[in-house]
């Protein structure tokens, strides 16, 4: 088995992923970086299985996949559509010369549209936050909104990741309140790492007008339940049509994004607030959402339990959701479990089980 990894060898789930596999006695993986990717160096021979990793944060790297003259400024919220569509090319790149990728370009393309992501899995059963059909900007949004009689919505960047750009939206019959992480200024807009909170509407509707070009994928807001004074979500990841690995994520805002400054929750004590009918429910519905994404070996589900614990919700599929440093499952971490998905015959069992391609524009069954 010949392994290569598309991802810049400083990243963290690089080098995850090397040492699981070193540890299963394969061979050292070939590193490929996405600067090399992008810079036309050869792709993976014929024989290889590819495991690609986000692209990361490298400036130049950025400006290569929006194939733009000048860097972005730091954390400059910029370009989504335009980097979405490097990232598909580079993909492309990387299976040109006939090699398996371990996550397939046409799933990740789908993963990284989060208009197509919850296309797929509402047509497919799982459930998700209802939608707003397309929005051009603040004043259709407002009008969207009314018309379906929602006052509390999730404005999310179509390509965005790691809660940049997202935008938890109230509105009242005199004010409006935004949360996020975005940081206006009057030549842009930068993702920071702090919660905002915002009640200027002409500030508001700029936000929302300034990111829509890219693309906004808008959701009904769910209460989601809380754990003591936290309000939580779940990371599961999914390896080969298994829900393996999950960590807690618990928050004192609506986003709860880990780097956010968010901890991790008490799986266990979520375990027994939810009981076990409704964990395995759960579970089950990450596993039908991998479903969608069947040439995938691992997607990483952000599931939201709702207020009362009884129902449940899919926020976003992650193509690259499986950083879980230290969350151990039968002795495997993520890295651990997708090579022994790989070793065990469990991947190819996986794969085989997923529909032709030209089944799959009907929808991607349960
Ligand atoms: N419809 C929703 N209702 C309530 N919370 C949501 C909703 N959608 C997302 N969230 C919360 O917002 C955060 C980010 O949303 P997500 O869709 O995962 O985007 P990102 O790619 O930025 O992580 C998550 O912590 C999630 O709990
Ligand atoms: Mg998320």
């Amino acid at each position: 088995m010949r392994l290569t990894v598309v991802g810049n060898p400083d990243n963290r789930r690089v080098g995850l992923f090397r040492r699981a596999v070193r540890d299963a006695g394969l061979p050292e993986p070939t590193v490929l970086s996405w600067m090399q990717v992008l810079t036309g160096a050869a792709p993976p021979a014929a024989d290889a299985l590819v495991r690609v990793d986000s692209p990361g944060e490298d400036p130049e790297v950025d400006r290569l996949l929006r194939r733009s003259a000048t860097p972005a400024r730091h954390g400059e919220l910029v370009g989504l559509a335009d980097t979405y569509a490097g990232l598909v090319a580079g993909m492309s790149r990387v299976a040109a010369g006939g090699a398996t990728l371990l996550n397939h370009p046409d799933d990740v393309a789908a993963l990284c549209d989060k208009r197509r992501c919850h296309a797929l899995l509402s047509a497919a059963g799982v459930p998700v936050p209802a939608a707003l059909p397309p929005v051009a900007g603040y004043a259709e949004l407002r009008a969207a909104m009314a018309a379906v009689g929602w006052h509390r919505v999730f404005v999310k960047p179509a390509h965005g990741s790691s809660a940049a750009g997202v935008i938890a939206l109230a509105v009242g019959p005199r004010r409006v309140q935004a949360v996020t992480t975005i940081e206006t200024t009057p030549d842009g807009l930068f993702n920071s790492l702090r919660l905002r909170r915002y009640d200027d509407e002409a500030t508001v509707a700029a936000l929302v007008d300034r990111l829509a070009p890219d693309g906004l994928h808008v959701e009904r807001w769910l209460p989601k339940a809380g754990l003591a004074d936290r309000v939580v979500d779940l990371r599961v990841v999914v390896v080969a049509g298994r829900a393996t690995h999950a960590v807690v994520r618990a928050a004192r805002g609506p986003l709860t994004n880990l780097h956010l400054g968010n901890a991790r929750g008490d799986l266990a004590a979520l375990r027994a607030s939810a009981g076990p009918a409704a964990w395995t429910a759960a579970m089950r519905t990450c596993e039908r959402a991998a479903r969608c994404f069947p040439r995938s070996l691992h997607v990483g589900v952000d599931l939201m339990f709702l207020v009362g614990w009884r129902r449940h919700a899919v926020a976003e599929v992650n193509a690259f959701g499986d950083l879980l440093p230290g969350v151990l499952a039968a002795g495997r971490d993520t890295y651990a479990e997708q090579v022994h998905a790989l070793t065990s015959g469990r991947w190819d069992r996986w794969r085989s089980a997923a529909p032709p391609p030209d089944r799959e524009v009907v929808g991607c069954g349960a």
